[in-house]
C-alpha cells in the first residue's frame, strides 16, 4: 500500500465529491457543502491552513534527542500517537455512495485502532449516521468515540449512555453544528447549549463529555466551569460558520485559559506529522485529522487509515527529531520560530 494508490482508489470511488487534491486545502471545493468543502466562501477552511503554513519550527540537531517518544495519555487512554480519527458522519448521504456508512465507520474505528490511536464517529439526521458509528465502536471492544449532535439535552444524555454501553470510553458533542439546518429540517433541532445545559448533560451521563468546536477563550472556560472532561478547538474544518480564523491562531488563546485544567484537543487542517508539532507546540494535548483520514478510509479501508496514521507518525518523530523535542507531555513553544 501506497498514497499515490489510496488516493487514486479514493479519488475514483467519490466520483468527483471530493477531487483528492495533491494538497488538502478547501480551495477546489470552497462552498461544497453537502461534499467536503468549507461553507460558504470556504474561508474558514482555508484559515486552517493558512494558520498552520505561517506557524514556523526553529530546526535544531545539536543535542540528543535521538528516539523521541510519541505516546500520549489523553482522557486515560494510552495512544501510541497523539492524532485521534476526528468524526465524519455521512459519507454515504454526501459523496456519491463513495462508502456506505457502515463501512465507512468500521474502517475509521478499526485503523484508528490497527495505528495504535482512537477514532470517532458522527451524527446526523438520519439514525444510520450515529448507529452505524456505534456498531463499529462495539464491534472494537468499545475502542471508539461517538460524537453527539448538540441535540435537546435529553437526548444527547440517551446517546450517550448508548455510547456508555457499547464500553465508548468517552463521547463528544460537536457543540458547533449548532445551526446545522438539516437536522432541524429533519425534525431533530439543534442549538447552542448554556454553561446549565453542559453541566446538565455531564451530571447526567457515565463517561468522560468533550465538547467539540470552541474557538474562543470563554467557551472555553465555560466549559470548565461546566465540569466538561476535554474540548475540541475546532470549527468543524470550516463547515460551521464562513470567516472565522484558523484554529492555530485561535489555539494559543485558547490553551492559556484553560490548558492543565482539562485536556485540550484541535483539529483543521492538519496535513502532516510537522503541523501536528506545530498545533502541540501552540498549546494542544492532542489532535484530530478529519479530511486526510476519510480519504485514506475511502481509498483503502482500515489499512489505508492505518497507513496514513503511521505515515504522520513518521513525519512527527522527524520533526521531533530536528527541532530537539523528546516527548509530548508539555512540548515547549520555543521550538516554533
Ligand atoms: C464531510 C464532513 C463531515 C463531517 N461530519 C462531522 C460530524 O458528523 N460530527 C463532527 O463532530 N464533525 C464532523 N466533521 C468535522 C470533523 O470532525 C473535523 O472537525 C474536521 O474535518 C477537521 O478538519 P480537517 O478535515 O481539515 O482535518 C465533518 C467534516 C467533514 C469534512
Amino acid at each position: 500500500m501506497d498514497i499515490n494508490t489510496i488516493h487514486r482508489s479514493a479519488k475514483a470511488r467519490f466520483r468527483g465529491a471530493c477531487r483528492v487534491c495533491p494538497v488538502c486545502n478547501g480551495t477546489i471545493c470552497a462552498g461544497e457543502v453537502p461534499g467536503m468543502g468549507g461553507l460558504g466562501t470556504g474561508a474558514a477552511f482555508r484559515h486552517n491552513i493558512q494558520a498552520l503554513a505561517e506557524c514556523r519550527l526553529n530546526l535544531r540537531t545539536v543535542h540528543s534527542v535521538k528516539k523521541p517518544d510519541l505516546a500520549c495519555r489523553i482522557l486515560g487512554l494510552d495512544l501510541a500517537l497523539p492524532v485521534i480519527g476526528a468524526a465524519i458522519g455521512g459519507i454515504a448521504l454526501n459523496m456519491n455512495g463513495a462508502m456506505a456508512e457502515a463501512e465507512y465507520t468500521a474502517a475509521i474505528i478499526s485503523g484508528c485502532r490497527q495505528a495504535g490511536t482512537i477514532g470517532m464517529t458522527g451524527d446526523g439526521p438520519v439514525p444510520v449516521v450515529f448507529d452505524a458509528g456505534l456498531d463499529a465502536i462495539g464491534r472494537e471492544d468499545g475502542w471508539g468515540i461517538p460524537v453527539i449532535k448538540p441535540r435537546d439535552t435529553d437526548k444527547i444524555v440517551e446517546l450517550a449512555k448508548q455510547a456508555a454501553a457499547a464500553g465508548a470510553p468517552a463521547f463528544g458533542m460537536d457543540i458547533d453544528a449548532a445551526a446545522l439546518v438539516n437536522m432541524t429540517n429533519a425534525g431533530q433541532p439543534v442549538g447552542p447549549k448554556t454553561i446549565q445545559e453542559l453541566a446538565y448533560i455531564k451530571n447526567h451521563t457515565p463517561i468522560p463529555f468533550i465538547v467539540k468546536g470552541i474557538m474562543t477563550p470563554d467557551d472555553a472556560e465555560a466549559c470548565w466551569q461546566a465540569g466538561v472532561d476535554a474540548i475540541v478547538v475546532s470549527n468543524h474544518g470550516g463547515r460551521a460558520l464562513d470567516h472565522t480564523p484558523g484554529t492555530a491562531e485561535v489555539l494559543p488563546y485558547v490553551a492559556e485559559a484553560v490548558k492543565g485544567k482539562m485536556t485540550v484537543l484541535v483539529d483543521g487542517g492538519i496535513r502532516s506529522g510537522t503541523d501536528v508539532l506545530k498545533m502541540l507546540a501552540l498549546g494542544a494535548d492532542a489532535v484530530l485529522l478529519g479530511r486526510p483520514l476519510a480519504i485514506a478510509a475511502v481509498g483503502g479501508g482500515a489499512d489505508g487509515v492505518a497507513f496514513v496514521l503511521n505515515k504522520y507518525k513518521a513525519e512527527l518523530s522527524a520533526a521531533m527529531i530536528l527541532t530537539g523535542t523528546a516527548g509530548l507531555s508539555d512540548v515547549p513553544v520555543e521550538i516554533l520560530w
